[in-house]
């Protein structure tokens, strides 16, 4: 190889993609749409996969999952929920802003198969993790219904754009404020009884997809759940997913994050997403602090 040529090679592996956000759209209370350039992630992302993102260099790495991607513009889509230090400082960047790193897609990608009615239930942020799933299962031929919950309206997300790819989308709020008064499950409860379902699907708080299993279980429907344990690497190497289902240890980054939900130890899932929760408040303090100087 001339030197040239060489050095030109050098430089071409040298130079570090700029993860530019391109928009940031609020669609809920402190729940930000992000389009960022990954070109590299939007051309291999499938449905259920997710990034590991640290928005700034000395951010903690944070696991997201793809809400959509395009190969042509080369951008990816996330939708955020401001929790924690972390979060809160993806949410406070601004298109022409560059995250420092996007590592992705990782995790398996979700069972894409003609199985019948399938039903998609999400809570809060969840939609953003079960929106890929609904469309890839529906473009598979699928019927799919989808449930969403919220506390009340204001936090109903990306019902929109569910609407686009379910053929039925049905709305649960604790308060009433939209769709039926109380929780997801109340809504699945119903529909259960009025379809012959053949899969369900389910993303959002802990409690939540453990009452979804609990509810599916007795009529023997394959219920699968999107874990949300706390990761570092997202490599299989730290061991921070792991899991327990059906009794045996997996790691959520690697095995999953989709799991069979009536083999899922969601009490064990609980306590260690619950393990740092005072660093994490000092975290968060310390974050809006420095946002706010
Ligand atoms: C595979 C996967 C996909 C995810 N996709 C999305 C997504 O698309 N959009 C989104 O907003 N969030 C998503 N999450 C959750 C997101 O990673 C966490 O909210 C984030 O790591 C919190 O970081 P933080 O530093 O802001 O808050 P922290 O300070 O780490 O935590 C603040 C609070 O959130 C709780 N928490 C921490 N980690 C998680 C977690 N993994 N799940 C739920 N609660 C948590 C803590 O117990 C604490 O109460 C996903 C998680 C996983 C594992
Ligand atoms: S995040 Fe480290 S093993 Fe899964």
């Amino acid at each position: 190889m001339r030197k040239a040529e060489g050095a030109a090679l050098c430089k071409l592996h040298l130079v570090t993609p700029r993860f530019t956000i391109h928009e940031t759209i609020e669609v809920g209370p402190d729940i930000a749409r992000i389009v960022v350039d990954a070109p590299r992630v939007a051309r291999h992302a499938r449905a259920g996969q997710f990034v590991i993102i640290r928005p700034l260099d000395d951010s903690e790495r944070i696991p997201l999952t793809i809400c959509g991607a395009d190969p042509d513009k080369g951008t990816i889509t996330l939708v955020v929920q401001a929790i924690g230090g972390t979060t809160t400082e993806t949410n406070a960047m601004e298109a022409g802003e560059a995250f420092s790193d996007i590592l992705g897609p990782l995790g398996l990608p979700t069972e894409i198969e003609e199985f019948g009615t399938c039903v998609v239930v999400a809570g809060g942020v969840g939609v953003a993790i079960v929106l890929p799933v609904a469309k890839a299962l529906a473009e598979a031929g699928n019927r799919v219904i989808g449930i969403v919950g919220a506390r009340d309206d204001d936090h109903l997300i990306l019902v929109d754009e569910m609407t686009d790819v379910c053929d039925e989308v049905l709305l649960a709020t604790e308060d009433g404020s939209a769709g039926t008064r109380g929780f997801v499950t109340d809504v699945l409860e119903k529909v259960m009884g009025a379809h012959d379902v053949d899969r369900v699907l389910t993303a959002g708080p802990i409690p939540m997809m453990r009452a979804v299993g609990e509810l599916t279980r007795p009529h023997g429907t394959p219920t699968i759940a999107s874990l949300n344990p706390i990761m570092v690497d997202g490599t299989g190497m730290c061991g921070g997913c792991r899991v327990t289902v059906g009794g045996e240890t997996l790691f959520a980054c690697i095995d999953g994050p989709e799991f069979d939900a009536h083999a899922v130890d969601f009490v064990s899932l609980q306590k260690r997403n619950e393990a740092y929760h005072t660093f994490e408040a000092c975290r968060l303090r310390d974050a809006r602090e420095e946002l706010d100087a």
